[in-house]
């Protein structure tokens, strides 16, 4: 019998992938790529962020603060949640594995200080904690409920300034159809203007998205293996960015449906993935051990 490896018990990590979570390489260079062209352009603002789990994505977004900026995270942790459907989330996903303590820890490996920690509901942000137009950057990535994110999204609009940017976590994801009703009801009747998709985040801002999308386009995202591919919704023009797919005539890289596949696919999943692949690899290299 194999004894899970709980928070407690989980070695310090010594690199961000040591963090388990759901924040990937993709979203990892569009937030990097946002909020550092932000800082250059002089754009100044808290960073606030609702659903951190252990800190994947909190600890990049702490990369990014400036002298007199702030960064607030939100997340229930191991408290109890309002409601039996919250509850059964958490349950299924986060509980064997998260604690405000393990999030703490985390953070602390890759920074002097914590940020402020707001260990409840998400819904306790609207009372306005969180200054009016404070903010040039929040992350949604809690409860994967209808009725919490569209209270989420009200929250991130509140929060930030005219010009700010707004990530939204698994707006395409068949499992969270919640999320891409929220998403698209902020969209149609709320002025939230897409700004860019990838395959597991909406970003988008209730400012002008035509400067958030040219900020996006003076990076050669193709020389890096990404695809952009621009659309257009209901008149609206937004970017896509993926990771580009390699032919198979070019096997010495990793493929990038295989980096897709792998990001996809839940940290455990994604470890087991990992350990198959790299012994066949080894296999292939060196014959079948003895
Ligand atoms: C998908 S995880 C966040 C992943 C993290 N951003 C990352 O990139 O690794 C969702 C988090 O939302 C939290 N959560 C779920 N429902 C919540 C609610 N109603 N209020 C606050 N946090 C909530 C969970 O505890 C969990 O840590």
């Amino acid at each position: 019998m194999t004894t899970p490896v709980t928070a407690s018990a989980r070695p310090a990590p010594l690199t961000r992938d040591d963090i388990p979570g759901w924040f990937f390489r993709l979203d990892r260079e569009a937030f990097a790529h946002l909020l550092s062209t932000q800082s250059a352009a002089g754009v100044t603002g808290d960073l606030l962020e609702l659903g951190s789990y252990l800190g994947r994505s909190a600890v990049l977004l702490g990369d990014h603060l400036r002298e007199g900026e702030r960064l607030t995270v939100c997340d229930l942790f191991d408290s109890d949640a309002d409601d039996d459907e919250n509850a059964a989330e958490m349950a299924m996903s986060y509980r064997r594995t998260l604690t405000r303590s393990a999030f703490e820890a985390n953070y602390l490996a890759f920074h002097p200080a914590l940020p402020e920690i707001v260990q409840a509901p998400t819904s306790v942000l609207a009372d306005g904690r969180i200054p009016a137009g404070s903010c040039r950057f929040v992350h949604v990535d809690a409860s994967h409920l209808y009725e919490h994110v569209a209270g989420d999204i009200t929250v991130a609009r509140a929060a930030l300034r005219p010009d700010g940017l707004i990530a939204l976590d698994d707006y395409r994801s068949e499992h969270t159809p919640g999320v891409s009703a929220a998403v698209w009801e902020a969209v149609f009747t709320g002025g939230l203007h897409p700004v860019l998709l990838t395959p597991m985040k909406f970003y988008g801002t209730w400012g002008d998205p035509a400067a958030a999308r040219q900020v996006l386009l003076e990076r050669d995202w193709r020389a890096e293996g990404y695809t952009v591919d621009e659309d257009t919704i209901a008149g609206a023009r937004v970017l896509r960015l993926n990771y580009e797919v390699k032919s198979p005539a070019q096997p010495a890289r990793r493929s990038a449906s295989r980096s897709l596949a792998l990001d996809l696919l839940p940290p455990v999943a994604t470890r087991a993935t990992r350990r198959v692949l790299r012994t066949l690899r080894d296999r292939r290299a060196n014959g079948p051990a003895a």
